[in-house]
C-alpha cells in the first residue's frame, strides 16, 4: 500500500484552474475555472463528449500543452507544491504516470521494449542493468503479459494493440508514481480488449493505493471502476459526484443525456441510444447563461440569462432544474407542452420513442 497514507490531505488539489488558448477569433477557453480535489488512492473518472477539455485539463495539469498560444491561470497544488506556471518536467513519470489512447504515439518504434521500460527504471530508481531487467520482466508479468522475457526483445510493431497498451501501463507505473492518468486509455481497442485493460488498470491501481484520473467519454467505462465521476462540458464541471450517484441520482441533464447517448459496455446491442441534439459549445463564444441550453429539454428562460455555479459538497452540479426534482418535472412538462424549450430546442413525444 502507498506509505502515504498516514497525510489526509488530498494528493491534488486543484482551483480554479484555467487553459486557454489565443485564437484569431479570441481566447478559446479550453478549460474554464476548473476546481476538484483527489484523493491518495482515489480513482476519478472525467467524462464528457469529445472537446469539453478532459485532456487540456490533464494535460494542462502536467505541464504538457505545448502551445506558445497556451495561457494558464489558477492554482494546482501536488503534494502540497505548486504546479501551475513551472516547469513540471520532474514529475513525469515519476510522480505521475500517464498512458494515452494510441500507445504508438509514445511508444519509440525503433526501441526494444525491455529498454522502453529500463530506462525510467534506471533513470528514477537508479537500479542497474541487471535489477532494471529483472523488474521489467515483473512488471510486464503484472500486466499480464505472456512471455515477458521473450517479449523484451521485441519492437512495439511487433505487439498488438491490447499487448501495446499494457507496455505503456507497465512504463507508466515502472517508477511507483503516485498518481496515474489514463486519457482514453482503451478507446482505440476492441470490446473485450478494453474491458480486460480496464479491470487491469482498476487492480494495478488499488494494490499500489496510487490515484488515477480515467479520462473517457463512454460514462460507461467510468462504471464499477471509478469511486468518483466528474462530468465536464465545454471546459466546466457540470457535476461531480461519488460513481454509485452519479448511476443513480445524477443531477446535471447533461450527465442524464450522456447516459441515455452511449452504449454500456455490457448491453452493446440492446440498449436504444438517444443521442444529444446539437453540438457542443463554441469555447470561443460559448453560447449566454448555461452552457448546455442550447441542448437541454429543460432549459428555461432563467438558464439563458444566468450561469448556473457548482454547488459545494460532496454532490456537486451547476443545475437551476436539477433531474428528479419537481422543478425539472415543471420545466420539462412546460417544454413538452409549448414544443420546444426557452432556447427553441424542438421537443415533445416525437411518436418513433414515445415508449422510450
Ligand atoms: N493546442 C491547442 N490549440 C487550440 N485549441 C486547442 C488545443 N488543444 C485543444 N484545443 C481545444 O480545446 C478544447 C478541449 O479539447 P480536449 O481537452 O482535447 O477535449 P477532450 O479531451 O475532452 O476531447 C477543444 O475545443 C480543442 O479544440
Ligand atoms: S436546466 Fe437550465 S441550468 Fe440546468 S442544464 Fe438545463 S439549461 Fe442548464
Ligand atoms: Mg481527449
Amino acid at each position: 500500500m502507498a506509505a502515504a497514507d498516514a497525510n489526509n490531505e488530498p494528493l491534488l488539489v486543484v482551483e480554479d484552474y484555467e487553459v486557454g488558448f489565443r485564437t484569431e477569433r479570441g481566447l478559446a477557453r479550453a478549460v474554464d475555472k476548473v476546481s476538484f480535489e483527489l484523493d491518495r488512492g482515489e480513482t476519478l473518472g472525467i467524462v464528457g463528449e469529445s472537446g469539453s477539455g478532459k485532456s487540456v485539463l490533464n494535460r494542462g495539469i502536467m505541464g504538457l500543452v505545448s502551445s506558445n498560444r497556451m495561457i494558464e491561470d489558477g492554482s494546482v497544488l501536488f503534494d502540497g507544491g505548486q504546479m501551475v506556471n513551472r516547469n513540471r518536467q520532474e514529475f513525469w513519470g515519476a510522480k505521475i504516470g500517464m498512458i494515452f489512447q494510441d500507445p504508438m504515439t509514445s511508444l519509440n518504434p525503433v526501441m526494444k521494449i525491455g529498454k522502453q521500460i529500463f530506462e525510467p527504471l534506471r533513470q528514477h530508481l537508479g537500479l542497474d542493468k541487471g535489477e532494471a531487467e529483472t523488474r521489467a520482466i515483473e512488471l510486464l508479468t503484472q500486466v499480464g503479459i505472456p512471455e515477458p522475457a521473450r517479449r523484451i526483445k521485441q519492437y512495439p510493431h511487433e505487439l498488438s494493440g491490447g499487448m501495446r497498451q499494457r507496455v505503456m501501463i507497465a512504463i507508466a507505473l515502472a517508477a511507483e508514481p503516485e498518481m496515474l492518468i489514463a486519457d482514453e486509455p482503451t478507446t482505440a481497442l476492441d470490446v473485450t480488449v478494453q474491458k480486460y485493460i480496464l479491470d487491469l488498470l482498476r487492480q494495478l491501481q488499488l494494490d499500489r493505493g496510487m490515484a488515477m484520473t480515467l479520462i473517457t467519454h463512454d460514462l460507461g467505462v467510468a462504471r464499477g471502476r471509478t469511486d468518483n465521476v466528474m462530468v465536464m462540458y465545454g471546459g466546466r464541471v457540470m457535476e461531480h459526484a461519488p460513481t454509485d450517484t452519479i448511476f443513480a441520482e445524477m443531477r446535471h441533464p447533461y450527465t442524464e443525456a450522456l447516459l441515455a447517448s452511449v452504449p454500456s459496455l455490457k448491453h452493446a446491442k440492446h440498449t436504444r441510444l438517444t443521442p444529444i441534439p446539437g453540438a457542443p459549445p463554441d469555447i470561443v463564444n460559448p453560447p449566454p447563461g448555461c452552457r448546455f441550453s442550447p441542448r437541454c429539454k429543460y432549459a428555461q428562460p432563467k438558464c439563458t440569462e444566468q450561469a448556473p455555479e457548482l454547488n459545494e459538497g460532496e454532490h456537486r452540479y451547476a443545475c437551476f432544474y436539477p433531474v428528479g426534482t419537481d422543478a425539472s418535472a415543471e420545466a420539462l412538462e412546460k417544454n413538452m407542452a409549448q414544443g420546444h424549450t426557452a432556447t427553441g430546442l424542438k421537443i415533445g413525444l416525437a411518436p418513433a420513442k414515445a415508449a422510450g
